[in-house]
């Protein structure tokens, strides 16, 4: 596929756009100059015009950001470093637009040295933040069933949600907070939160846990690892932190998803209920990237497999997913005996806030 100039324009300033709602006026500012120097006959722009799939589908400006954020981790000493708290800078709502523009401008003209061999993978990331919702969603399962269960996680990407009780986390509202997990890990959640706080004392308990990702990522893999870095916006670091300290601590562990697609893995991993134990199916933003087929077959396996429940060996469906790619994901929770589907929460993209409803009594 070919895109024009204009076209390649277009979907920097939409991404600008929304990177400036997502909190990320660094990604918002680099994007709009991009967009401006996306002229016919840049040179610049031979590199994105043939990246596969659409203009957003493929995501070109993911792609890009990550190849200026990666150039930065690795020059800290360049003049666009000094916009990017990743490498100690600061990118202030008065800045100077004329010296931003010209460090992008700079970086820019070496584009050779480092765009091409960034952007020909297509973007992957995995957000430690979604534990957070994991986690709370995984405590009203642990209510509702009072005893341990598998955890069976799709698309889970570098295996980072697997490590979930590895990390600490901090409810918290003006009028409550709790705390659940492991409180000295170097990694903490405290996504900003409404509404409920989870009933931290319920008994989350996982006898077993297992995750598949039909592109798995192998943290384990210093290049992996820092290509995970590059994608986390420059302007974000504590998001950049908890992923250093996740990525740290899931590779000496076995988090390694396996390299499966989700429909077949789930064939083989959902067992026939009457010998199963209790078990929770859970995901994070990977629904929209399966194909129609490949959803349907798996809400049919799921279902399929909770009518055959009993109340010794109940199963819930945990998702954090959009309804649609433009809204906000929700959290819902599904349980059976019974199928009852209930939304528990709403969730930031990245998992840095959350509005929970809960279950409920
Ligand atoms: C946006 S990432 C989300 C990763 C992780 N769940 C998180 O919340 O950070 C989507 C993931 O879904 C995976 N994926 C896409 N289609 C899949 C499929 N058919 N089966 C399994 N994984 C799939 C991708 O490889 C990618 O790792």
């Amino acid at each position: 596929m070919s895109f024009s100039a204009s076209e390649i324009a277009d979907a920097l300033r939409q991404q600008a756009a929304y990177c400036k709602g997502l909190g990320s006026p660094l990604n918002a500012g680099l994007l709009e100059v991009l967009a401006e120097e996306a002229v016919p006959g840049a040179e610049w722009l031979h590199d994105l015009e043939t990246i596969e799939g659409g203009l957003m589908e493929g995501a070109i400006s993911i792609r890009v950001m990550g190849a200026f954020h990666r150039r930065v981790l690795d020059f800290p000493e360049i003049p666009l470093a000094g916009y990017y708290a990743s490498v100690g800078g600061r990118f202030e709502s008065d800045y100077d637009a004329a010296r931003f523009e010209e460090s992008v401008r700079s970086l820019l003209s070496e584009h050779a040295a480092f765009l091409p061999q960034f952007i020909r993978h297509p973007p992957q990331t995995n957000e430690v933040a979604r534990a957070a919702g994991l986690v709370a969603g995984l405590l009203e399962v642990a209510r509702l069933f009072g005893r341990p269960f598998r955890l069976l996680e799709i698309g889970a990407s570098g295996g980072l949600n697997q490590a979930f009780d590895q990390y600490g986390y901090r409810f918290e509202t003006p009028s409550r907070a709790a705390t659940w997990g492991s409180l000295e890990s170097s990694v903490q959640l405290a996504p900003g939160w409404q509404g409920g706080t989870p009933v931290v004392s319920a008994p989350l308990e996982v006898s077993e846990r297992g995750a598949c990702d039909i592109a798995p990522l192998d943290i384990r893999d210093e290049a992996v690892r820092r290509r995970l870095e590059a994608y986390i916006w420059g302007d974000q670091l504590e998001r950049l932190n908890r992923l250093r300290g996740a990525m740290e601590i899931g590779r000496h562990l076995d988090v390694l998803p396996d390299s499966a697609g989700a429909a077949e893995w789930l064939a083989e991993k959902l067992p026939a209920r009457s010998e199963a134990e209790p078990c929770v199916v859970f995901h994070s933003i990977m629904w929209q990237y399966m194909s129609a087929n490949d959803q349907a077959e798996i809400a049919r396996m799921i279902e399929s497999a909770g009518r055959k429940t009993q109340t010794g060996n109940p199963l819930a469906w945990l998702r954090i997913e959009p309804p649609s790619p433009v809204e906000l994901p929700e959290v819902r929770l599904r349980i059976w005996p019974g199928g009852e589907e209930r939304l528990v929460g709403h969730a930031h993209p990245h998992g840095l806030s959350y509005r929970w409803q809960g279950w409920g009594g």
